[in-house]
């Protein structure tokens, strides 16, 4: 399927869910108000792939990425790597990706891509 519906209450505050979309894998975290701060207060020129937060999260409670290493295509784990709970570690080859799954450590060259997403309604998500 091109798209999918995501029912955001199935992704519990705190943790990030693995769904599948084209077939790789998408991860959505619900990200704590303490995640949140985190990753809003990163100094955006200090990243090696220089995007903000609120670019990244149009809705600040949730990221939707695609769960892809962009070094070499392994998949990340959750919650593991510098950046422990509410971050991504890619063990392949030791990336580590923020709470808003930019890279910070590692050789992968870029931040996980963001798919194409729309929020309706309370708690809808379409991704695609
Ligand atoms: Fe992820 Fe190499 S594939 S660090």
């Amino acid at each position: 399927l091109s798209k999918i519906e995501i029912n955001l209450a199935d992704v519990p505050e705190g943790k990030s869910v693995t769904f599948k979309w084209r077939g790789k894998p998408l991860f959505i975290r619900h990200r704590t108000a303490e995640q949140i701060a985190a990753a809003r207060a990163v100094p955006v020129g200090s990243l090696r792939d220089p995007m903000s937060d609120e670019e990244r999260c149009r809705n600040p409670s949730f990221l939707v990425v695609i769960g892809v290493c962009t070094h070499l295509g392994c998949i990340p784990i959750a919650d593991a790597g510098d950046f422990g709970p509410g971050g991504y570690y890619c063990p392949c080859h030791g990336s580590h990706f923020d709470g808003a799954a930019r890279v910070r450590k590692g050789p992968a060259p870029l931040n996980l891509v963001i798919p194409e997403h729309t929020y309706v309604g309370e708690t809808g998500l379409i991704v695609g």
